[in-house]
């Protein structure tokens, strides 16, 4: 094992926004940027330029910025002065470059309320999960930090015989390319960028097409923080129009992905193809995560677990519940229970403090959302469908559905959305619910509501998952708490927010000298 947190760190605070006091200020800043146009184009050498395609809201479908395709001229500008940069960045040692991510984490908190203000607008995303994405984002600051401090400052001393000694170090690979979702268009952003500076890399970060606003605010604070312009480039842009430029070139010392697992395989084939040398993906993809309810849970907590993880969010969490595996001895009461829980639940406008679920990120997602409810409505029983009368006229929304299958089969990739399908499992067949889950060769998160003794252990070590949660909701992980990511299709790990995480983007060099 070998972690640093022996190292002093808080996780941020959060805002109580049922406090109106606290409250004001946030609701505030997110009014007053009603109609406001954030910068969202490529930032090489700290030179921002601008962008000629327009951002939308999700919720409005109105603009709020305006971004570009970074170039092939832009990006291998980028590369060279990364890759020239790096050196210096590297050879600061992990103490310095720590100094300046607790800087980042520090701006950061200053900033919340315009951060939570453009995630909101950008990505749809309800308040409480722009508070939650700034804080997430803060922890991976300071939580990388510390990894830099303690393990990229001083040489490990090691063993050797008489008269030899013999030192292990780690340094920055090179250029580390970083590509990220919009789902946490801030968090998910950060943690790469982050995680690769503090390991002594240059960096690429390449934001997700429909979320550029708040990764070109993210770098500029970045860069007021202390991060070199020259070692942290921003290109914009979509995986069709600058995945290839981005990947092709021989410079590329490592690539940091989260998104569809789809686009990772990609990704990896076209990384094993091109010439020079072997680049190390670090690839966080998608899940088709289970929750499993004997007959022994609390059908009070189960429904609000249900609730938060599957729909909370819009479902849009790698993490979110898609299957919810209820015994059946006790499945109609609790059905019936869910069914009353959803209708309380309102779809809207996510910059209000009483919305529950915002909307979806694009026209794309909810086209592939109604076509899974089509489907759905020839092959599963409806339990709830989110009454359209309810559902806003403009933006990009759907409301939260749940039905019934017969088998995980009927699922063949994610549906990611506000979207549950239950299985209704017999005593005997917890086994086989286990085999199943196994069987779709995801294996992100997983979720056991049981009171059984010593079920819980069990189930454990027979889940090929990377992030099990007991009598609890499966999402939100957190930073040094709840190291997360996934297996199989959902990724290689290591997990983000955990103690391995950093030594995947460095090299190590050992030195022996006969003294
Ligand atoms: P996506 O794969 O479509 O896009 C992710 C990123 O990859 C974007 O920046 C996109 O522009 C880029 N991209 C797409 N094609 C590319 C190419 N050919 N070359 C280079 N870059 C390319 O995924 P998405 O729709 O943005 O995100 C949702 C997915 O992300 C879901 O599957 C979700 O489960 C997953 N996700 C996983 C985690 C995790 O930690 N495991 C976290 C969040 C999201
Ligand atoms: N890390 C995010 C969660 O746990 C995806 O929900």
């Amino acid at each position: 094992y070998i972690g640093h947190e022996s190292l002093p760190r808080k996780n941020s605070h959060g805002i109580e926004l049922t406090d109106p006091i606290a409250a004001e200020p946030m609701k505030k800043a997110v009014a007053t940027t009603a109609g406001a146009s954030w910068a969202g184009g490529p930032i090489i050498d700290g030179v921002a330029s601008t962008g000629d395609q327009t951002v939308v809201n999700p919720a409005t479908g109105e603009p709020v910025g305006h971004t570009a395709d970074t170039d092939a001229i832009q990006i291998d500008k980028a590369f060279t002065s990364a890759a020239e940069h790096q050196r210096a960045w590297n050879r600061l040692g992990g103490d310095a470059r720590a100094k300046i991510l607790d800087k980042v984490a520090d701006l950061y908190e200053e900033h919340m309320n315009e951060l939570v203000a453009i995630i909101c607008r950008e990505a749809g995303r309800t308040l409480n999960d722009g508070i939650s994405e700034v804080r997430e984002a803060v922890d991976f600051c300071r939580y990388y930090a510390n990894g830099a401090r303690k393990h990229f400052s001083e040489p490990t001393v090691l063993p050797g015989p008489t008269g030899e000694s013999n030192e292990l170090s780690l340094c920055g690979r090179g250029v580390f390319v970083c590509i990220s979702p919009w789902n946490f268009p801030l968090a998910i952003f950060t943690g790469q960028v982050v995680a690769a500076l503090a390991a002594g890399n240059g960096v690429l970060a390449k934001p997700a097409e429909q979320t550029p606003c708040i990764a070109h605010r993210a770098v500029q604070l970045m860069h007021e923080a202390g991060v070199p312009q020259k070692v942290l480039h921003l290109v914009t842009g979509t995986g069709a129009a600058i995945g290839k430029p981005l990947l092709d070139d021989p410079r590329v010392a490592g690539v940091a992905f989260t998104g569809s697992t789809e686009t990772a395989k990609h990704i990896n084939m076209q990384l094993a193809a091109k010439d020079g040398p072997i680049v190390p993906l670090i690839a966080e993809t998608g899940g088709q995560n289970v929750m499993v309810v004997d007959s022994t849970a609390l059908p009070e907590q189960v429904v609000d677990d249900v609730i938060q993880s599957a729909f909370l969010s819009a479902g849009q969490r790698c993490s979110a519940l898609r299957i919810l595996c209820v015994q059946d001895v006790i499945a109609d009461n609790l059905l019936g229970m869910l069914k009353g829980a959803c209708d309380e639940l309102t779809l809207g406008d996510p910059s209000k403090l009483e919305t529950d679920i915002g909307p979806v990120i694009d026209e794309k997602a909810l086209g592939l959302l109604e076509q899974h409810r089509e489907r759905m409505q020839q092959e599963a029983k409806p339990l709830f469908a989110f009454d359209e009368s309810k559902r806003p006229q403009s933006g990009t929304f759907f409301g939260p559905q749940v039905v019934e299958i017969e088998d995980f089969n009927l699922l063949k990739r994610e549906v990611f959305g506000p979207f549950l399908h239950v299985v209704r499992f017999k005593a005997d067949e917890l086994e086989d619910v286990i085999r199943r889950i196994n069987a779709t060769g995801y294996g992100l998160t997983f979720g056991l509501h049981s009171r059984i003794e010593g079920r819980a252990g069990a189930i454990f070590k027979r889940v090929d998952v990377g992030n099990c949660y007991v009598n609890r909701d499966m999402v939100g992980a957190v930073v040094g708490v709840n190291p997360f990511g996934g297996m199989g299709l959902s990724g290689t790990g290591p997990k983000a927010g955990g103690p391995h995480y950093l030594f995947r983007f460095a090299n190590e060099k050992t030195k022996t000298v006969n003294i």
